[in-house]
This record gives structure tokens, sequence and C-alpha cells, in this order.
């Protein structure tokens, strides 16, 4: 490799570790996007200009690429909503692993149209089980991804019909999953002895493509997120396999990176639910996709006298939630919060519970675009304390991270760690009607008598809410 290359990727790795070390505090998060941007696109001119391309064409059809891929991305990134962005991270994870699969393969492929080109002892042997396995990884994250992303949205429409996503996974499934990944191992020790045979690399991509399928078709409710930063973590697991195999040490490094991080991510998320990965991965226990019905009602409460209930108070804890999210109601969380700062002396914190909303970190991300100092936003662990000494708990949207179900060793919340504004003084409840969250299950805080529901539209009721604190 000449030396302008390894300075070019000694660079890139050095830009994607520094963005992803500032990517660790919500103050520095974007500049950390902007360097890990920087060093993709380092890396990708680095690799284009080292590639002493043969012709015109050549250079057309890599322009192209670049032009058509970057306009696609841009379109989706822009066009997306905040609550779509987990179905978009899932949709890029499987491309990122597709992406891999498939350098991976044309690199075998070279054997076929040569035999003279096939490597011989560790070299052929590293090389099969390099691509044997970003095959298996990389497919497996390509449907893998793509059945999340839909179980995400729901379910998909085809002709206009639309069908729900299923969610099924009986006990026997299990060792079957256990029965492909050893037929997998099998299937890259035959294309040792038989490089040039290409049966046994369509027979690794189709049980790839089918675990993929069967890994993630049992899970459901709260374990999905866990399941998108898995596959995340794969999708960079076949990139770095797919840097082995061509040799490039930047694939290697930012597959590496994405790998390890994405499995930082997912242990943190399975932490924060009280959940081990293996009961994720082989207990379809967080979603059935069943939904409890509800029998019991409460009267809602107005704005006003919510507003006289809160007159006063001296400590006021927002937990915000998906809710918050769907009505983009973060400005005006952000001016209930300066109103009872001025007008009463009020201590407000923001109570953020890990996995609140639909992706990681989901309302520090919206607070932040409401310009809520960052000095405010409390963590689960940290805030749960405060609750005892909180006059009013005023819950935005959010359900499942403050279910004191969860404290039960029941059901599909059972164990997940919580926001404790039950032990609020005083709870507000702001969400349209009684019905369950993301886990379906009925929530009892809902029905406590210090529980004033407050029904609307998340961004109606608190603009609601904060003219009536306006004419205190
Ligand atoms: P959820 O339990 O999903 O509840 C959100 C509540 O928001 C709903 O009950 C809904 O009630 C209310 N809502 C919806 N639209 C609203 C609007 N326009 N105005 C006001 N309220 C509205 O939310 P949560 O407490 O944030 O919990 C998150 C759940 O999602 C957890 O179970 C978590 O495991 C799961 N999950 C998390 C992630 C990540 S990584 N954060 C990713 C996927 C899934 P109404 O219909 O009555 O209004």
């Amino acid at each position: 490799m000449e030396d302008w290359v390894s300075i070019g990727y000694l660079l890139s790795a050095a830009l994607f570790i520094f963005g992803l070390k500032k990517l660790g505090h919500p103050r520095t998060a974007p500049y950390g996007n902007q360097l890990g941007a920087m060093g993709m696109l380092v890396a990708v001119l680095t690799t284009v200009l080292s590639m002493q391309l043969a012709g015109g064409a050549e250079w057309v059809l890599i322009g192209a690429g670049i032009v058509i891929g970057s306009s696609i991305g841009y379109w989706m990134a822009v066009k997306v909503e905040m609550t779509g962005m987990p179905e978009l991270v899932a949709l890029f994870n499987g491309f990122g692993g597709a992406a891999s699969a498939l350098v991976a393969l044309s690199e075998v492929w070279k054997y076929l149209e040569d035999s003279n080109s096939v490597p011989e002892g560790l070299e052929l042997t590293v090389t099969m089980v390099a691509a044997g396995l970003s095959a298996l990884v990389g497919w497996m994250t390509l449907t893998g991804s793509l059945l999340a992303m839909y179980k995400l949205k729901g379910g998909v429409s085809i002709f206009g019909k639309w069908i729900k996503t299923p969610t099924w996974g009986p006990a026997w499934l299990n060792p079957v999953k256990v029965l492909l990944v050893i037929t997998v191992g099998v299937l890259i020790y035959m294309s040792i002895c038989e490089p040039t045979n290409t049966d046994y690399l369509w027979g690794i991509i189709g049980i790839s493509c089918l675990l993929g399928i069967i890994l993630v078709l049992p899970i459901g409710g709260a374990d999905m997120p866990v399941v998108v930063s898995l596959l995340n973590s794969l999708s960079g697991i076949a990139a770095a396999f797919t840097g082995f195999i061509i040799g490039n040490s930047v694939l290697i490094i930012a597959g590496s990176l994405v790998g390890a991080s994405g499995l930082i991510l997912t242990f943190i998320m399975c932490k924060a639910m009280n959940r081990t990965l293996i009961d994720v991965l082989f207990k379809s226990f967080g979603g059935s996709g069943e939904k409890e019905s509800l029998t019991r009602t409460k009267v809602g409460s107005d704005a006003d006298e919510v507003a006289m209930m809160l007159d006063g108070a001296q400590k006021v804890i927002i937990v915000p939630g998906y809710g918050m999210a769907v009505s983009q109601c973060q400005h005006q969380v952000k001016e209930f919060a300066d109103l009872m700062e001025e007008k009463f002396g009020t201590d407000v914190k923001y109570g953020i519970h890990p996995v609140a909303g639909r992706m990681p970190g989901h309302m520090n991300v919206l607070l932040a675009e409401a310009n809520v100092p960052y000095e405010q936003l409390i963590e689960m662990d940290e805030i749960n304390g405060e609750f005892p000494e909180c006059d009013v708990a005023v819950v935005i949207g959010a359900n499942d991270t403050t279910n004191p179900a969860a404290r039960s060793g029941e059901g599909p919340l059972a164990g997940m760690p919580i926001i404790d504004a039950d032990k609020a003084r005083t709870v507000v409840i702001v969400k349209r009607s009684l019905s369950v969250g993301y886990a379906g299950v009925d929530n009892d805080l809902f029905y406590m008598d210090k529980t004033m529901m407050l029904f609307g539209d998340g961004k109606a009721m608190m603009a609601g809410l904060n003219t009536a604190l306006k004419e205190i």
C-alpha cells in the first residue's frame, strides 16, 4: 500500500474514533457526527483514488454510484419524521450488512472466472472463512433488519391492504437456529475444500437469509430496540470481515468500531429493560404483540384545574415519553418549564428513561432541539431518588416507562426499571386516552387518586396548560 493511502486511512480512522468519543455527550454529539461523516468522506476518496481505474467507464460507474447513493441517503434523511428514525436505522443496518456481504461475494467470485487465482493453504482458508462469516452476518443482517423495520412500522401495505407483521416463535425454533448456524459452519468448510464450487456459497447465503428472519420473527414489543441495536453491531462485524478479505484497514477499523459500539449499546439497553441478551434472542417474552383490553375508567381534568394545582409547586419533574415525540410538543414543554421557574421559582428537572420514545437518546434529541439546558436532563437512576420530594410529576406521553406493573414479576414489562413518577406527591399525565403503550400493558398509574389525567394531544394540552398558567 502506498504511503499516502495509509495516511488517508489513518486520518479517517482517527476521525471515526474522535467522532465516536464526541457522540458520548449531547452537547458535543453534532460535532461528533460531522467528524464521523468527514472520516467517511476521506475513506471513500482515498479508496477511489487508490483504485487506479482503467478507463472512463469505471469512473462513470463509481461517480454515478456516489451521486445516486448520496441523493437517496440525503432524501431519506430529510424526509424521515423523528418517529420514523428507528425504522430508517434498521433499514440502513440491513443495507450495510448486504453491502459488506456483496463485496465479499465478488472477491470469491473471481475464483470461478479464473481458477488459477485461487490462493493456497492458509491464505485460502482465511479468505473463505472470512467470506463465509461475512455472508452469514451480512445476509442475516439484511433480512433481519428488513423484518425489524416492518415490525417497527407495525405492518406492510401490499396492494393497498395492510398486513400486520407477525410475531411468532415456538420453542422448537431455538434448536433450529443452532442447527442452521452449524450447517453454515459445515458449508464454509466445504467451500475451503472446493473453492470453485459456488453451490456452497449459495447455500450459505440462503441459510443466512433464513436465519435473519427466524431470529427476529419471535421478537417484539419492548425488545425490538435491542434487536435493532444488535443488528447495527452485526452490520459492523460483517464490514470488518469483508475488510480482511479485501485487505482494507479502514474497513476493518470502521467495522470494528460499529460492531463494538453497537454491542455496548445493546447491553446498555438490555440493562435498562432488566433483560439479558439471551432472553431477548431466545425467549419471545417481550412481545406477543397482544394488548391488554381496558376495563377501568378515569375522569379527566382540565388545564385550569391542573394550573391551579401547580401554583406554588416547589419541585416539578417532567417525564417525557413517546407521545411527546408524536405530538412534537417539546417547545411547549420547554415553555412550561420556563413559566414554572419564572412565576413560582420552581425547581424543574426532566427525568429521562433510557428507552423512552422509540430510539436511544430520543428524548434528549427532542429536548435539545427545544434548547432545554443539558444540566436539567437527569437520567433515570439519578432522578428516581428525587420523586418522594417532588410536588408534581408531569408525565408527557410516557406510558410503559412509568408503569408500576414493571415492578411485578409478570408480563411483558416485568423487571424493566421505570421512572418512579408514582412516588411524587401529585402526578399529571398528558395523553390522548387511557390506552396502553408500546408493550401493551394497562398502567395503574393512571387510576391512582393522586393522578390527574389531561386527555388530548400533547401539543394542544401543553399549550393550553401554558395559557392557563399565564392567567394565574
Ligand atoms: P409508550 O409506552 O410507547 O407510550 C406512549 C404513549 O404516548 C401512548 O400510551 C400514547 O397514549 C401516548 N401518545 C401517543 N401520541 C400522543 C400524542 N399525540 N399526544 C399525547 N400522547 C400521545 O412510551 P414510553 O413510555 O416512551 O415507552 C417507550 C416504549 O417503547 C417502551 O416500551 C420501550 O421499550 C419501547 N421502545 C423503545 C425504543 C427506544 S430505543 N427508545 C425503541 C422501540 C421501542 P394515547 O394513545 O392515549 O395518546
